[in-house]
């Protein structure tokens, strides 16, 4: 097979709550990239329900694929290879993609490349900013990740940190959610912490000072509980209403500001440990305006080169998924019709 630089892939995106389909010429050029998300499927249960999620997945992606291909100005026969995410996540979810994914491959008679999902955050960075620049350190800060990754090629990585409990996005969902705020509570812990300053209240920062390069976020999450309930709030103010937000603002974004301690500490004492020079952050929580300035000012105070990509590009999406397919595709790692889908990262 002869394999082009300007090949063209569709990827498919299913590991949790979004629907994504993108479809990308070579390793940068985004020619779609649609997601639907599910928030408000499962907002009157509190969380994601899997079965739900599987169901609406199944319900939309053709017609995700269809607006994809049109908004591309392709038809199927414009199509190189086939991307699918196929770890990790809600496994019916997974199995949903891949399935679509493989039926795909079979018909077009077309190489299939699946991709590990918490792999592909950190290429949002090369379609934003171009080729990775190796050695690097990955922040993953994703939903139900936190990642520190030495990567020193393509394929060729080592995560050398990780949450022992809770993620911080999961940690930040659920302290929202404890104070009232619908799914996705990033986005509103987020404007808190624009608008005040975070220094009202002083929350535990865990393992701050520890050598190691884990994390852990769920002492955080239960000393907000604990304020919560010691708190002498007796606001009757509707949730998420301007009031609400006026009134627990400064909590949360004190709060905040530890769960960005930590990860600025962490991220930049790891960099130190492994000399490298580069550092990307990547995932659903550095979507967050407040992250993004912590990251910004550490990284110019360091002397370090930072790689951040845009909001929409950090939150899950199949571009970043096509574009490490795009590099496994000019690597000639493909995968067959046996590929199988998985819950968890190892
Ligand atoms: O990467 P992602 O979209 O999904 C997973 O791979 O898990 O990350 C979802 C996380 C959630 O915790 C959500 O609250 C957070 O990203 N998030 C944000 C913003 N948008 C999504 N956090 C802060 N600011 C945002 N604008
Ligand atoms: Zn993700």
């Amino acid at each position: 097979m002869l394999i082009q630089m300007s090949a063209i892939g569709l990827g498919l995106d299913t590991t949790f709550d979004d629907t994504s389909v993108a479809i990308l010429r070579g390793k940068r050029e985004i020619l779609s990239n649609l997601t639907l998300s599910q928030y408000k499927e499962h907002e009157e249960f509190g969380g994601v329900v899997p079965e739900r999620a599987s169901r609406k997945h199944l319900e939309v992606i053709h017609h995700i694929i269809a607006g994809a291909l049109k908004e591309a100005d392709l038809d199927f026969s414009g199509i190189d290879y086939i991307a699918v995410s196929n770890y990790p996540g809600l496994l019916g979810s997974l199995l949903v993609g891949l399935t679509v994914a493989k039926s795909l491959a079979y018909t077009l008679q077309c190489p299939l490349i699946g991709v590990n999902h918490v792999e592909a955050h950190p290429y949002a960075n090369v379609l934003e900013h171009g080729k990775m620049q190796f050695p690097i350190l990955h922040l993953v800060v994703a939903g139900g990740h936190t990642l520190l990754i030495h990567a020193r090629g393509h394929f060729d990585y080592k995560i050398i940190g990780r949450s022992v409990d809770d993620a911080a996005g999961e940690c930040v969902d659920k302290v929202a959610k404890m104070f009232g705020h619908s799914m996705p509570g990033g986005p509103v812990v987020d404007r808190a912490a624009m608008e005040f300053p975070g220094d009202e209240y002083d929350f535990p920062r865990p393992l701050l000072h520890k050598k190691a390069h884990n994390f852990s976020f769920s002492g955080l999450k239960t000393a907000m509980l604990r304020f919560k309930e010691k708190s002498q709030s007796t606001s009757s103010s509707s949730f998420d209403s301007p009031d609400r937000l006026q009134e627990d603002g400064p909590v949360l974004a004190s709060f905040f500001q530890s769960v960005i301690d930590v990860l600025i500490h962490k991220t930049f004492n790891a960099a130190e440990a492994y000399g490298l020079n580069n550092i990307s952050v990547s995932g659903g929580l550095a979507a967050s305006r407040k992250l993004r300035l912590a990251f910004e000012a550490e990284s110019a105070r360091k002397g370090v080169k930072l790689f951040y990509p845009p909001p929409n590009l950090c939150t899950d999406n199949a571009a970043m998924v096509t574009c490490l397919a795009a590099h496994r595709y000019e690597a000639e790692l493909f995968d067959d019709l046996t590929l199988d889908a998985f819950a968890n990262l190892n």
